[in-house]
Parts: C-alpha cells; structure tokens; sequence
C-alpha cells in the first residue's frame, strides 16, 4: 500500500479548539487584561475585578480569554492562591441561574438545570468557593445574548464582588462584538464596566499572515507556497478576521491533497475561498448601528426592485434618506454614511468598488456579496420590528 502523501504534518494545529502558544499581534492586549487582574492574583481574597474585550468577528476575544486563563492561574499560584477561570458561552447557557449550575458542576457538584433559583446556587457556590479558598473569574463570552434575555444580569454580574467584604471570591470578564446591548443597561452599571474594556480591531493582511506563519507547524516544510499564504491572508482581511484565514488555510491545504500537489498553491486557496464563503450569519445584523441597517435596506430595496447587481452610493444616499424620514428620524450626513458603507463592506455584508470612467466621473458602487437581497430585506425587516418594539 503506498502512503497518501500530505501537505499537512499536523493539521490539528488548525482547528478551532487548539490553543496556539504564540498570539502574534494580541500581546499588549493580553498583558493589558493581565494587569487589569493583577491585584486579584496577588490578592485573592481581598480582590476582585470586572474587564471586558470587545471586538468584532475573528478578532481573538475567546483566545485571549483563555490565554488569560492560562496565565492568571499559574501566576495565582507563585502567590500562593487558587484562582480559577471558569469560560460560560452565554448563546448556550443564556441565565444566570445556568451559569451558576455549570460554575458548580466545574466545582464537582452537579445540580439539575432547573429546580434551584439563581440565589439558592450562588449562596452554594460562595460557600464552595470559599471552602476552597478558590477564586473565580467567569467568563461571559457573548455576554449580549444574557443580557438580551436578562436586562438586569449585568448589574447582577457587576454586584457579585460585593456580596460579602473582606472575602472575594468572584470576578468576571465580558466579551462581546460591540457595546451596543448595554443601551439598556443603567449608567452606574455601565461605568463600573467601563473602565476596564479591551479594544480589538479587525485583523490586517500582514497581521493575518503572521498569524498563518504562526501555525507553519501544521505543514509540512515548504508544503505551503509563499504567494498563497499571502492570498489567504489578503482574502481574509477583507473581514479581519483570523477563523475565516485558518478556515482558509486548512480548506487549501485539503484541496492540495486532493488534487495530490506536493504543495499548497495560490488557486487552492482559491478553490477553498469558494467552496467557504464566510457565513453570513442573521445574528451579524443584530451588531449594526441602526443608521448601517438603513443604510443595507436602501441598497438592497434597490437591488431588488432593479435588475442590476450595482447600484451607486448617490441612489443609496437617496433612498437612505427616505428610509429615514419614514422612521422619524434624521439622516447622517455624507461622511458617516460613507463610513457606514466601508464597516458594511468591511463586514463583508456589502461590497464596494469604484465605477469606470463612463458614469460621468467615479463613482463609488455597491453590491451585496453574500446574500440575496430579497433574503436580507426580511431579515432587516425582522430586526427592525424588535427594535421598534425595544
Ligand atoms: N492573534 C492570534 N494568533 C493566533 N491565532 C489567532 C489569533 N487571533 C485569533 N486566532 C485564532 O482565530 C480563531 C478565531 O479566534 P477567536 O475564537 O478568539 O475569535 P473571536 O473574536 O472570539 O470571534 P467570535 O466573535 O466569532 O466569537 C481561533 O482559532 C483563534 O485561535
Ligand atoms: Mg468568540
């Protein structure tokens, strides 16, 4: 039997759960979250802290939420504390009182889902915790979707630490995309968050590249060519965003095995950006200011109504307009409507490009890249009955 050779030495080194040991562009933020938590680590049981990480898609919130894990518990411990870091996906474990049940089963004491109140658990809890002499600092990645169905789980969250003086034993990290759920949250709450927020932007092409060559290990030596790195990482930054990059990278690295090529070329990435394209998910338009969603209901008004795949950004600005006047409210003026556009296309929600010179000077173009417009128009329509209604 002869050996199907591979690109890949360890193609592990790709899927989402591993965790990397380098974080190639993220280390001032980490260390940043580091200082935030120092006291803690020194302090367990005096100390307690809340930071959040915000950032957009693919930005690294859940990597350096873990890294800081990581890091915060070995430094715990040459203090001679035990601080442990608890990670909660707030889309699946959506109350409080869910994340108090998974808090305890990390702790070895299973309760059932339902049948205890969010009080009774946490009463156990601290009681765990301290018998431990354990501090915990839970994570709330995509803290907006508890927060959605529990307006008042933030405060709730924020308050932990001052339960009892003297004896600390909470703290928390909130990760989400934007700020924007905490419009509903009261202004103490907010700035006691506040003050503590890491800031991601949306990765760069040379910044993805580093983050591809940072995982060459998946790869055989010289398996991955030069210019095709460089074009997955250029594809990618179209988003910014790292998981679609790797996405990209181990879906080439499949496509050069298939078509047996000793090395991963330019046209596999090619053939992985199409087989992959980043998915459009509904929850994104929960993300976008309103001004942006109106913005993507004129142009895809347009394009539904017209047979063209184009329209210019004058008839958007347009059509914007209206949109806004029938809403009730007025229209942002040129330059932050051109800003709109580019985060939309930066998104990758719509994408842009200059006219040739036949339209009477340039003209900047818009299209949908994803969706169809008929599909995004209902979608928006949704989005916009539940904010009316907020
Ligand atoms: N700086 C980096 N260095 C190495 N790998 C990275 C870096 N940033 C992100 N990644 C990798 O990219 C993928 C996505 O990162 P992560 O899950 O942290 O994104 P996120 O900001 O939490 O995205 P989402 O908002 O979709 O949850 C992961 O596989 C992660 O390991
Ligand atoms: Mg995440």
């Amino acid at each position: 039997m002869v050996l199907q050779r591979s690109v890949f030495r360890d193609e592990s080194l790709l899927f989402p759960e591993y965790l990397p040991h380098q974080i190639p562009h993220r280390d001032a933020q980490l260390r940043a979250l580091e200082l935030y938590f120092q006291s803690v680590v020194q302090n367990a049981s005096k100390a307690s802290q809340n930071a959040m990480i915000c950032g957009p898609v693919g930005s690294g919130k859940t990597l350096l939420a873990k890294k800081l894990g990581e890091s915060l518990q070995k430094k715990a411990a040459l203090y001679g504390n035990l601080v442990k870091m608890l990670h909660i996906n707030c889309r699946i474990d959506k109350t409080l009182q869910a994340v108090m049940v998974k808090a305890l089963a990390s702790l070895g004491q299973s309760f059932p889902s339902r049948g205890y109140s969010f009080e009774e658990l946490l009463s156990v809890l601290v009681e765990e915790l301290r018998s431990n002499r354990m501090h915990m600092i839970i994570t709330f990645d995509e803290v907006d979707s508890l927060i959605v169905s529990d307006p008042s789980a933030l405060y709730t969250i924020t308050r932990l630490r001052e339960t009892e003086q003297g004896s600390q034993v909470f703290s928390s990290l909130l990760i989400s995309k934007t700020l924007d759920y905490m419009k509903a949250v009261d202004l103490s709450t907010i700035s006691s968050v506040q003050r503590n927020v890491v800031t991601l932007d949306p990765y760069s092409s040379p910044q993805l590249l580093d983050i591809i060559a940072s995982r060459g290990e998946a790869f055989v030596d010289g398996a991955f060519a030069e210019s095709a790195m460089q074009l997955a990482a250029d594809i990618a930054s179209i988003y910014g965003d790292a998981r679609y990059a790797l996405d990209l990278v181990y879906g080439a690295g499949k496509q050069a095995d298939i078509l047996e090529s000793p090395k991963i070329l330019p046209d596999h990435v090619r053939a992985a950006r199409a087989w992959l394209p980043p998915q459009f998910k509904k929850e994104e338009l929960r993300y976008l200011s309103r001004h942006q969603r109106l913005i993507l209901m004129a142009v895809s008004n347009l394009l539904k109504k017209g047979d063209s795949t184009r329209v210019t950004i004058g008839e958007v600005e347009k059509s914007y307009g209206v949109l806004c006047e029938s809403a009730g409210i007025g229209p942002n003026h040129h330059t932050q409507v051109w800003n709109d556009v580019s985060e939309l296309s930066r998104k990758g929600i719509i994408e842009t490009e200059l006219s040739g010179k036949g339209m009477r000077g340039r003209t900047t173009l818009i299209g949908l890249s994803i969706v169809s417009a008929k599909e995004l128009v209902m979608e928006l329509e949704k989005e916009m009955v539940a904010d009316a209604r907020s």
